[in-house]
């Protein structure tokens, strides 16, 4: 968004309107190095080609793609993506069209969406990149790909199964009848001359309720024992197919980050000895984290790289509280063990790589404005400090409890270099 880039480049944060959302690029740098050398180092220790794929919906914008597929950071970038909205896919290739390049050359839409009305969308964009997937978790998604025919530039489409994790999230259980009755009709003749399956997928969303890396990690085992589970499956049913070919693809950002640790459940183990497909490491929220995945044990407070940015308003003496203009509109009523809406940091520690002081919080939100309260002693956040006294017409920065939903609050993001100037303005690709 040109205009108000032009209006706000190289000024602080001071200058900045709120509430707005601010990035801090050096930690959404940090933050996808780190995943995409998780990776790689997997993949080193393995000895296995370990594929990888941003999902992009945590801020829905080119620049925060090109940072997860580590464009500027690694000889050859990563090139996968999935999507949570057709908008999200149709902007990507809109922006390289528009620049001549393709550096995006595998789209995912990662929702079950094979139905009538959704099909020729999913044919268009399909035509426009390299390699476009689809989820497929009924039957009569099948059928309806067969009555639709192969996608407008006569590829087959390429499937990947969604596993249920045993949330009911999206999917079907790997040893369910439903399943085992798609993985049948795949091979038909009528499905085999329109379709093709390009492997098993598998989201482990309850790891957002971890409170430890090894329990996440005990969840990343299981969702590639899942996939491999169903490739074997797969296998059993079809010996004629070489399911060495599948992809199978796991991952959140709590599992993904328990590479981390990778080595402790075996898990090198396991991929070098028991996987028969090939590993596909699938994640999104790493690339800002929030308060919730502070809450599982995986990071610290310090590498959330993104803030909402608000203004105490009015102040209550008596019942020690403040009225700030961050309300339910911003901050969202998304929550996690963290208590409250939102941590509440002054803006000056807004670049700290280290130790976050928090002294109040977000406890109640009406729709434009919320209350702060101070941490009592005994909370775990207080750091040993006095409670940093507030000031009317102060700025905060709130850490947000689910950073993806609360920047779909905002029509762009003014994003900090790490003088602590605004560099860049992202402008998100909202909606549908
Ligand atoms: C299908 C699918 N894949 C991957 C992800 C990425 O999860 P996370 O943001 O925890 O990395 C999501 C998140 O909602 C998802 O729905």
């Amino acid at each position: 968004m040109t205009d108000i880039l032009s209006l706000y480049k190289g000024q602080t944060v001071k200058d900045l309107p709120t509430p707005s959302f601010v990035i801090v690029e050096d930690k959404v740098d940090a933050n996808c190095r780190h995943m995409l050398e998780n990776v790689s180092e997997l993949a080193r220790e393995t000895r296995s080609p370990i594929k990888f794929r941003a999902h992009i919906k945590t801020h829905k914008t080119i620049q925060g793609t090109l940072k997860q597929l580590g464009v500027g950071l690694l000889e050859k970038p990563k090139d996968a993506i999935v999507v949570s909205t057709l908008m999200e896919a149709r902007s990507i290739l809109d922006y390289q069209e528009k620049v001549g390049k393709s550096i995006v050359k595998d789209i995912c839409f990662g929702i079950p969406a094979s139905v009538p009305s959704i099909l020729p969308q999913l044919s268009s964009i399909s035509q426009r990149v390299e390699s476009f997937r689809i989820f497929v978790d009924n039957i009569q998604h099948l059928d309806n790909l067969v009555n639709f025919g192969r996608t407008a530039g006569d590829k087959k489409w390429s499937i990947f199964i969604k596993i249920d994790m045993g949330t009911s999230r999206a999917g079907l259980p790997n040893d369910s009848t439903d399943f085992h009755e798609l993985l049948k009709k795949l091979m038909s003749p009528a499905v085999s001359e329109v379709a093709e399956l390009y492997g098993f997928y598998a989201h482990a969303g309850h790891s957002y309720h971890v409170h430890s890396i090894v329990d996440a990690h005990k969840l990343l085992l299981d969702e590639i024992i899942a996939v491999n589970e169903a490739a074997k499956t797969y296998g059993r049913l079809h010996p004629e197919i070489d399911v060495k070919s599948l992809t199978l693809s796991v991952g959140a950002t709590p599992t993904s980050n328990s590479l981390k640790i990778r080595d402790e459940l075996q898990l090198n183990e396991y991929i070098r000895t028991k996987l028969v497909g090939s590993l596909e490491i699938h994640c999104g929220n790493y690339c800002m984290y929030d308060l919730q995945q502070y809450s599982t044990g995986c990071i610290e407070k310090h590498e959330i790289a993104g803030y909402v940015l608000g203004s105490v308003w009015s102040a209550y003496n008596e019942r020690k509280e403040f009225l700030t203009n961050t309300g339910v509109m911003t901050l969202t009523r998304e929550s996690s063990d963290i208590k409250g809406h939102g941590l509440c940091i002054p803006t000056g520690q807004i670049f700290k790589s280290d130790d976050l002081k928090i002294n109040w919080y977000v406890d109640r939100v009406s729709q434009e404005h919320g209350i702060l309260r101070q941490y009592q002693e005994g909370d775990d956040e207080v750091n040993g400090e006095a409670i940093a006294p507030l000031k009317l017409d102060q700025q905060i920065a709130v850490l947000p409890q689910h950073a993806c939903i609360v920047m779909a609050q905002f029509p762009y993001y003014f994003v900090l270099d790490k003088n602590g100037k605004v560099s860049d303005v992202w402008t998100p690709f909202q909606k549908w």
